[in-house]
């Protein structure tokens, strides 16, 4: 199929231009470098051993959208663009409204005037509400509680509404916690501030650019009291993605679908295994609750095994591993 693929500089995007590639499709990426490089963009072709058209835009624009969209002719969107930092949000939250909801109005109405009927969306786990029993399915109930969130619920709502009045074919990849790098190393995650999230912090701890590693909470009612989350390796999750592209062709209507494993690991088990596979010792102390954080979340992955065919295949061991081998040759992520 041709694909456009937005946010295709940044982590996810990049790791699926990868398996997008490897499994026979052709693509065109447009990002603006907002949270990522061009230096990204450049290891995919490597890796992938191909070119492929790349536009610096923002997606918002929609007369820029309109001459990609007559230049190519296209099967399915991936919309990774989005800004998602939840700190962020919340101090800034027209920032990301107008940036995530606009992305996504200005894609549905380039797609409709050209005849573009599949898109496949970055949602989050992040759309179910607390209160909720484990492990999530995709019934389970909705709701948020910082704007971040709320973006990808409205993009929800938008594309369910948009595709039963167009007869699209959309898939809501809700994932869990993406972590972990390409086997090559040449990919990876790199944030552009301190991380926000617990394995970069991780391997940043362990690489030397920060101190310690700061273990938000060890109180809850948990296996070690530390919270509990669904890591998924970024990889499995790109596969994932051209497993929803090859469903969309198939099929009309929305499906909202969890990327995850099923399985939770806790904070101290992730530091452990990112110990046992990089051979280096991560300094922690303990810190406050992190507010807003949920004790445990994790996945029923039965609905993407059942509809897409797909399921995770590696496993934590193997996440940390490969972001250690990243963070090892990329020290600065991708600004050497
Ligand atoms: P990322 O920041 O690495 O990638 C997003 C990319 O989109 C970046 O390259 C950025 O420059 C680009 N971008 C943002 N706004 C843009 C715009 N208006 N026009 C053009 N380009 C734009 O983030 P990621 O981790 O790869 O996440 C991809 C998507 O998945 C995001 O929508 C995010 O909200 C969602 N998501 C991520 C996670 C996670 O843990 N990483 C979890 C759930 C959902
Ligand atoms: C966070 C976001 C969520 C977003 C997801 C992916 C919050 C409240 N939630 O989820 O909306 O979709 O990232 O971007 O920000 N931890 C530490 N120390 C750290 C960092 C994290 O102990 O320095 C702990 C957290 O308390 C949590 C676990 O590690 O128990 C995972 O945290 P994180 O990687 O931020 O992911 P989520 O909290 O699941």
């Amino acid at each position: 199929m041709n694909i456009l693929v937005t946010g295709g500089a940044g982590y996810i995007g990049s790791h699926t231009c990868v398996e997008l590639i490897n499994s026979g499709h052709e693509i065109v990426v447009v990002d603006n470098f907002c949270n990522s490089r061009p230096e990204a963009v450049s290891r995919v072709k490597s890796i992938a051993g191909s070119d492929f058209p790349f536009y610096e835009m923002d997606v918002r624009d929609e007369e820029q959208l309109g001459r990609v969209m007559e230049e190519h002719r296209f099967d399915c969107v991936i919309h990774f663009a989005g800004l998602k930092s939840v700190g962020e949000s919340v101090a800034k939250p027209i920032k990301y409204y107008d940036n995530n909801i606009g992305s996504t109005i200005a894609l549905c109405k380039a797609m409709s005037k050209h005849g573009v009927a599949r898109f496949v969306f970055s949602s989050s786990a992040t759309v179910y509400s607390g209160g909720n029993v484990m492990p999530l399915t995709e019934d389970a109930a909705l709701g948020c509680i910082n704007p971040y969130g709320w973006t990808k619920l409205m993009c929800e709502r938008i594309l369910t509404d948009f595709a039963a009045a167009e007869d699209w074919s959309v898939a809501l990849l809700r994932y869990f916690n993406p972590i972990g790098a390409h086997e090559s190393g040449l990919i990876g995650e790199d944030p552009s501030d301190i991380p926000n999230n617990l394995l970069p912090y991780i391997s940043q701890t362990a690489i030397g650019r920060l101190d310690k590693l700061h273990v938000f909470g060890d109180d809850y009612d948990t296996v070690d009291g530390t919270g509990v989350r669904d890591y998924i390796h970024v990889v499995d999750l790109a596969k994932g993605h051209v497993a929803a592209v090859g469903y969309c062709a198939e099929h009309t209507g929305v499906e909202a679908v969890n990327l995850g494993t099923g399985r939770g690991t806790s904070v101290l088990q992730l530091v452990a295994a990112f110990e046992r596979m990089s051979g280096v010792k991560v300094a922690y102390d303990i810190a406050p609750r992190r507010a807003g954080d949920l004790a445990i979340c994790y996945a029923d992955p039965s609905r993407a095994q059942r509809i897409f065919g797909w399921s995770a295949e590696k496993s934590v061991d193997d996440m940390c591993a490969d972001a250690w081998s990243w963070q090892r040759q990329n020290p600065m992520g991708y600004r050497e």
